[in-house]
């Protein structure tokens, strides 16, 4: 029985119309992230900072999950073994394709928290500067999102999962941003199988025991059927 972690980036929401950060035209390629994704720049001009994000959580909630955020729900709820998505993305696409085991650590774009008490709640659609702190009532609340330079989310429990699955597999991302990219490293390190689903070659293909390349919604769906099928369900 097979336990899997499976690690998403922004590229399993791509093709929900969900920008990706460093495709071309992606958001860094438009905007800059020193000055929108940091404790720094939110300190600095936090309305710029609410308006990005506001900007980012109203896509958000006119997109949909595609075939390869369905595909994923479909394996937890038949693989025999634990599936445990670990998602980079701050997008609830997963949870609304009805994944259940899923470890957002980056943060969620759809919670606020208090920047001075820590109190944490659904954000409203438009955040402001302005808005009062449901906690303490101090004017800091901000998007409950891990920026650079902070320490992501569940670390504890995404390290326990690895060492103690059989198959860990990245579905589209770049590699580029430290903890998450050093993941397929530890898990290659354990003698842990690793695949990788992405619409180009990975940038470390000698990490992956597998490689499928192709569009998410595509490849997802087909490695998700290999997968049950082999299990004899589907
Ligand atoms: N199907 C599969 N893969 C895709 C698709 C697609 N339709 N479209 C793009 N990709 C792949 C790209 O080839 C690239 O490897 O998705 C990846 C996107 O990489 P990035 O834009 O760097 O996104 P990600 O890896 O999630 O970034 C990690 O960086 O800025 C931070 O916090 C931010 O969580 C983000 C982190």
């Amino acid at each position: 029985m097979t336990n899997i972690v499976i690690l998403t980036g922004a590229g399993i929401s791509a093709e929900s119309g969900l920008g990706t950060f460093r495709d071309k035209g992606g958001l860094w390629a438009k905007f800059n992230p020193a000055e929108l994704a940091s404790p720094r720049a939110f300190a600095e001009n936090p309305a710029r900072v609410h308006e990005f994000y506001n900007m980012r959580r109203e896509n958000c909630v006119a997109s949909s999950p595609n075939a390869a955020h369905l595909a994923l729900a479909r394996l937890e709820q038949n693989h025999l073994g634990r599936v445990l998505i670990v998602t980079q993305n701050v997008d609830d696409l997963h949870m609304r394709a009805g994944s259940v085991n899923v470890l957002q650590m980056h943060g969620d774009l759809l919670q606020a928290k208090c920047a001075k008490c820590d109190v944490k709640w659904r954000a409203a659609l438009v955040m402001s500067k302005e808005d009062y702190c449901p906690g303490c009532g101090s004017q800091s609340c901000r998007p409950d999102i891990v920026w650079f330079g902070e320490s992501p989310y569940h670390m504890a429990a995404i390290r326990t999962a690895i060492s103690a699955c059989d198959l860990f597999v990245v579905i589209g991302s770049s590699g580029s941003v430290y903890p998450a990219a050093g993941f397929v490293t530890a898990a290659r390190g354990l003698g842990i199988a690793t695949l990788s689903i992405n619409l180009e070659e990975p940038s470390r293909s000698a990490a992956f025991d597998h490689v499928m390349v192709g569009p998410a919604t595509q490849m997802v769906p087909r490695w998700v059927d290999q997968m049950l099928i082999r299990k004899g369900k589907k």
